[in-house]
């Protein structure tokens, strides 16, 4: 989406994205199998998702499995499959009442078949949500989502579709698997790391990153105050200079 003037300076994240680290350093800690951890972190979505709403968060993106995520062990992945369809079973009746509109992005469909068919059932049960909007992301890689927007422009480009010059950030923004959502404003990354891990590249241009030692099965809606407070604080400038220097 485009870029906001300088001074549009909002300090409500109504985008938030979240990089769920940490289960594992968190089961580990506890003397529990990694599984564990991945389950406590399911518990943490939910709370989250609890609290997006009193906090005036429309969108909440969370990072779930990632494309490099294929590469753990095969018994580990089962878990993480098993935990979305059953998360997808125990919530949607929950999601729906709360008014959340759950969506995905990433190639759902190299996902086991149980997934796809209960993501696609969750994701019809509650298209009428208008309180809060919740993506997963499942085998979700920033840069091959941008190669494959590059591929279909470049498509469309050769059956005559468009003249390369109409190729902008907007038209580009369009073919990202993320067009139906604002940029996020916020992406919090717990467990203390600073990298974005091939997570929403092209949308976290100007979002501003909060880390925090903390690792995810212990975020809470007080961990999500912390992080909503530093965005408070924060100035967004946009590439312009600050209005506390005489910026507009
Ligand atoms: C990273 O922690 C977390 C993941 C790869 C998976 C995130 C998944 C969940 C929170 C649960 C499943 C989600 C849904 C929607 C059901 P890590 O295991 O890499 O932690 P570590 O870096 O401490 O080892």
């Amino acid at each position: 989406m485009s870029v906001p003037l300088s001074g549009e300076r909002s300090p409500i994240a109504q985008h938030v994205a979240i990089i769920m680290d940490g289960n594992g350093r968190w089961a580990k800690r506890q003397g529990l199998p990694r599984a564990e951890g991945h389950r406590r972190g399911v518990l943490a979505l939910k709370d989250i998702v609890k609290a997006a709403k009193p906090r005036q968060i429309k969108y909440l993106t969370v990072y779930a499995f990632s494309t490099e995520n294929w590469r753990r062990p095969q018994a580990e992945i089962d878990v993480l499959m098993d935990l979305l369809v059953e998360f997808l079973d125990s919530e949607i009746a929950e999601l729906r009442s709360q008014g959340v509109r759950l969506s995905a992005i990433g190639h759902l469909e190299e996902l086991p078949e149980r997934c796809q068919q209960k993501l696609a059932e969750g994701m019809a049960a509650t298209r009428q949500g208008h309180d809060l909007s919740l993506t997963l992301a499942l085998n979700y890689g920033s840069r091959r989502e941008i190669v494959d927007a590059a591929r279909q422009l470049a498509e469309a480009a050769q059956r005559g579709e468009i003249q390369p010059a109409e190729i902008s950030d907007a038209l580009f923004s369009a073919h990202l698997s993320t067009k139906d959502l604002p940029d996020p404003d916020l992406i919090i990354r717990p467990s203390g790391e600073w990298r974005l891990s091939n997570f929403l590249l092209w949308q976290a241009a100007y979002a501003e990153i909060y880390s925090t030692e903390v690792l995810w099965p212990d975020f809470d809606a007080a961990q999500l105050d912390l992080a909503l407070a530093a965005f408070a604080r924060r100035e967004r400038r946009y590439g312009a200079v600050s209005s506390r220097d005489g910026g507009s």
